[in-house]
């Protein structure tokens, strides 16, 4: 499994010759300046909710890519009412089977209207299971109780957890969310986009090392394999 990080909480995920793309926000990142989104190949579009720093993207790189998009029934309409074809709605509790392998939508503590402030539905984030990882993609969220299901239902080889605080939960907490999901290796994700999530790296990571987890900060345009 090949993960690649476009920057704020925008990600693609290649498994079992398919890739997963996270709530793409590209044109609109500065830090993403050097990422050119016509460059982006996806099968799959996955959307945690409404916001523009985390749709901006997906209806152009819906046209480009011809790639299903998957997201919470309002999000899909939206979508839809865009010239967007290729959708398929879930909402949290649901899973359902792709050639990638398994999607559950989980819960998420979060709002989640559009950018023209239509009704977006409700935050979620998404497990992925596969023959080869299972990975759990928070969205934005609060730290919440209900993670511990997540944690509880299936081995979690990498998260990505949001840690920047002010609109999601931050540093601290992400470590007892990573407890929570019983997931030691962490992707950090929505920070530094904007001056009220910017973060200190060295700080960070030292706190996720202290608490024997590892905090990787990947580089715009970076790529790992698992
Ligand atoms: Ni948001
Ligand atoms: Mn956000």
């Amino acid at each position: 499994m090949k993960i690649t990080y476009y920057g704020h909480a925008c990600f693609a995920v290649e498994v079992n010759g398919k890739t997963i793309v996270f709530d793409p926000f590209i044109t609109g990142n500065p830090l993403a300046k050097d990422i050119q989104l016509k460059n982006i190949k996806a099968d799959y579009i996955l959307i945690s909710h409404g916001h523009e720093d985390h749709t901006a993207d997906a209806v152009a790189l819906a046209h480009q890519t011809n790639a299903l998009v998957v997201s919470n029934f309002e999000i899909c309409n939206w979508v839809q009412e865009k010239g967007i074809n290729r959708v398929h709605a879930m909402n949290i509790g649901g899973h359902y089977f792709f050639d990638f392998g398994k999607l559950k939508c989980v819960n998420a503590i979060h709002s989640s209207s559009m950018p023209d402030g239509s009704y977006g539905g409700s935050a979620m984030g998404f497990l992925i299971e596969t023959s080869h990882r299972n990975v759990y993609y928070s969205g934005d969220t609060a730290l919440t109780y209900d993670m511990k299901l997540i944690g509880d239902y299936k081995r979690i080889d990498i998260c990505m957890l949001p840690i920047g605080s002010n609109f999601t939960m931050g540093i601290d907490n992400a470590i007892i969310a990573s407890e929570f999901v019983n997931c030691d290796k962490v992707i950090g994700m929505h920070y530094d986009t904007f001056p009220p999530i910017k973060i200190d790296h060295q700080e960070a990571k030292e706190k996720f090392t202290n608490a024997g987890k590892e905090l990787l900060l990947m580089n715009i345009g970076e790529s790992i394999t698992i």
